[in-house]
């Protein structure tokens, strides 16, 4: 039948498409043939061309955008993303619910969703009055990166939500979930990497991970992605899903057209968990998409309300996870590894083997006293096991009577990349030549241009490998020296691509003191570790000529890193290599907190983009004059600060009357 207007048309198919995707995906009962849905979908787009101003975002022909992305953006989640306690032990489980009775009460009659832990990567979905407005991944559970363009190719990924039963869409829905990876497109993709001489994926969980975070949303396309939504992060009206506990709201998630795995199961005893627990690991095997364990959370809502969460996990929630997958094959040959840190590993190479249908032919035997205490050897026969990555480890050697076995593994004195002596630092030996020796090379200067580091737009994996592999950077501080004349004669660059390069590292070499420190890939600083070394110290001298007892005097350092700084800093080449680095490059140290500052002891929160300055500078100026950023709003904060596109905490801020200031006023008040 067709309507009488184009318009009409266009609304009809997009109706009538939204419907199939739903029962496609959603439901899992396709009611017409792809032949059929195909026919429909370009019958749309031929009208939409005829018709642009008809065009809407939400439109199922809207899925990839045509543009790559510059990069991505650092948004904030509606509401944390905690992590999970876990364990394989039963006893564990029983713990947590013992701890769960305790709190509510014994008299409460407790029930408890199980589903499958999906081993993917985690993203937020945020829905505004029923469209899909943002794709967030985990990143550190508080921010994480705004991947929207390639989350709208997820086919299963609805546009728009569809009314549900006796709940209407409510004006916000965030919701957590997985983005997996279905294993027969993990293999087809790896099949195809290797084809192409390139470097296969250890993992569907790290295919879909990188997919996620691509640049260009059509190679996302290609990498048919599944996605699984099991828990709500945001409601606004609160209470508009309708639902008291958690098995209502994944119903009332399917209702609304997102997909939810079809394997949960509500249970009220530990032996059911145990039962569910080992039905899932007997269909490991059968299932598409890979999963890792149970996830055990409390069914009623109130009642996780009550409990809370700690700051790394919920106390309402506990993953039961799967013993690891073993096989057994043979040792031809034990090889050592220098890896990106300098560590070297002593690496199996074995007779390939299919392990929860992944095919291996390398295990790591970690480190010189494992391989001693395991006394495995070239030709013994071992047995493997693998947890989420391809790379599995040596379990055990399996003896074998009457067989003569080869010498004993001995570990080289020197670096088998650079020649430099191997110093033992505990059962590990690491070769201290951090920036010159060429195994670590490549990972040091990706490391060094990364994100949290000099965050440097373009230095990737392959750049970095060009530039060792074509003798451009011998160790770090060449990169400082590199010219767009070098780099047009690399493959994939032009004279303009070349220059952006030259001009970022160079507009990089003046940089936050703690994104030097953490760029270094000094053994055990972190991120945040690197922040409070900078911090404290204020000086990267001061930093480097501490001694142990100084540098413990930071919160949060120890023994075991203290030492490990100072034998960093105090190797001859690395030392050499800094000088030559700090004399390139300009350092930024933190502002002395203002004592008795105008802001002293002031909470603040930012919401939304800001203009003139990255959020990092903001907390630094609110640092300076004696405030401090905090992550939420409460009645607490004096301070919210709203940049462009607020998120829900300027609502929050209005409803408990906080001040709410804008980017100019905010420079007002920190001066
Ligand atoms: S609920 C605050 N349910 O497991 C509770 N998580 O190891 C949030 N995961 O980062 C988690 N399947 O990405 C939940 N059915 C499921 C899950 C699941 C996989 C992931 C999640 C989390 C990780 C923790």
């Amino acid at each position: 039948m067709r309507a009488k207007s184009p318009s009409a048309r266009i609304d009809a198919l997009r109706a009538e498409l939204d419907h199939h995707n739903y029962l496609y995906h959603v439901r899992d009962s396709p009611k017409i043939s792809d032949q059929a849905y195909d026919k429909l979908f370009h019958e749309l787009k031929r009208l939409e061309a005829e018709h642009p101003d008809l065009v809407t975002p939400d439109s199922p022909t809207q899925r990839v955008g045509g543009a790559t992305l510059e990069g991505l953006v650092t948004v904030e989640h509606t509401a944390p993303m905690r992590s999970l306690d876990s364990s394989p032990e039963l006893a564990e489980v029983e713990r947590f619910m013992e701890r769960i009775a305790k709190a509510l009460g014994d008299d409460h009659d407790i029930a408890y969703v199980c589903e499958p832990k999906l081993d993917g990567a985690s993203l937020e979905l945020v829905y505004e009055k029923g469209r899909l407005v943002r794709g967030v991944t985990r990143g550190d559970g508080r921010v994480g990166e705004d991947v929207t363009e390639n989350v709208r190719t997820i086919p299963a990924v609805p546009l728009k939500l569809r009314a549900a039963k006796g709940a209407s869409v409510p004006a916000l829905l965030a919701v957590r979930a997985e983005v997996v990876m279905p294993i027969d497109a993990f293999e087809a993709f790896n099949e195809k990497l290797i084809a192409e001489g390139k470097e296969p994926f250890a993992s569907p969980r790290n295919t879909a991970a990188g997919a996620l975070r691509q640049l260009d949303p059509r190679l996302v396309a290609e990498r048919t992605l599944d996605i699984y939504v099991y828990d709500q992060l945001q409601v606004e009206p609160a209470g508009a899903l309708g639902a008291t506990a958690q098995w209502e709201v994944l119903e009332v998630l399917r209702d609304f057209g997102l997909r939810v795995n079809d394997l949960p199961l509500r249970v009220t005893s530990l032996d059911e968990i145990a039962a569910y627990h080992q039905r899932l690991i007997d269909a490991r095997d059968e299932l598409n998409y890979e999963i890792d364990g149970v996830v055990i959370k409390l069914d009623d809502l109130a009642a996780r309300d009550e409990l809370g969460s700690t700051s790394h996990h919920p106390r309402w929630a506990f993953a039961f996870k799967f013993p690891p997958r073993k096989e057994i094959t043979r040792v031809l040959e034990i090889f050592p590894s220098v890896g990106r840190t300098g560590v070297v590993t002593p690496v199996a190479m074995m007779r390939p083997v299919e392990i929860g249908g992944v095919t291996v032919a390398r295990a790591t035997l970690h480190n010189r006293e494992e391989v001693a205490r395991k006394d495995v050897r070239r030709g013994d026969k071992i047995r493997i096991q693998r947890a989420g990555d391809v790379i599995p480890q040596v379990v055990e050697r399996i003896p074998e009577k009457g067989k003569r076995r080869k010498p004993k593994f001995k570990m080289p004195a020197k670096c088998p990349s650079c020649g430099t002596p191997l110093i033992e630092r505990g059962p590990f030996s690491v070769c201290p030549n951090s920036f010159e020796c060429p195994a670590q090379l490549m990972g040091r200067i990706i490391h060094f241009g990364s994100r949290y580091a000099l965050d440097i737009e373009g230095l990737g994996e392959e750049t970095a490998k060009m530039f060792v592999e074509h003798g451009l950077v011998k160790h770090l501080p060449d990169l400082f020296e590199l010219r767009p004349e070098q780099l047009v004669e690399l493959e994939g660059f032009a004279e303009k691509s070349a220059t952006a390069l030259v001009d970022a590292i160079a507009k990089a070499s003046k940089t936050d003191l703690h994104r030097f420190l953490y760029g270094l890939g000094i053994p055990e600083v972190g991120n945040t570790v690197a922040r409070d070394l900078a911090d404290h110290f204020r000086s990267f001298e001061a930093i480097r000529n501490a001694d142990d007892e100084v540098l413990q005097e930071v919160a949060g350092i120890g023994p075991r890193m203290s030492e490990q700084i100072v034998a960093f800093f105090e190797e001859e080449h690395n030392a050499k290599v800094l000088d030559e680095l700090l004399a390139k490059m300009d350092l930024i140290v933190p502002e002395a907190p203002a004592e008795g500052g105008k802001l002293e002891g002031a909470k603040f929160v930012f919401t939304g983009g800001l203009e003139t300055m990255s959020r990092d500078e903001a907390k630094r100026l609110v640092e300076a004059a004696g405030g401090k950023v905090v992550g939420s709003v409460s009645k607490a904060t004096n301070y919210v600060v709203v940049g462009d596109k607020p998120g829900s905490k300027l609502k929050k801020a209005e409803e408990l009357g906080v001040a709410v200031v804008d980017e100019e006023g905010f420079r007002g008040l920190v001066g």
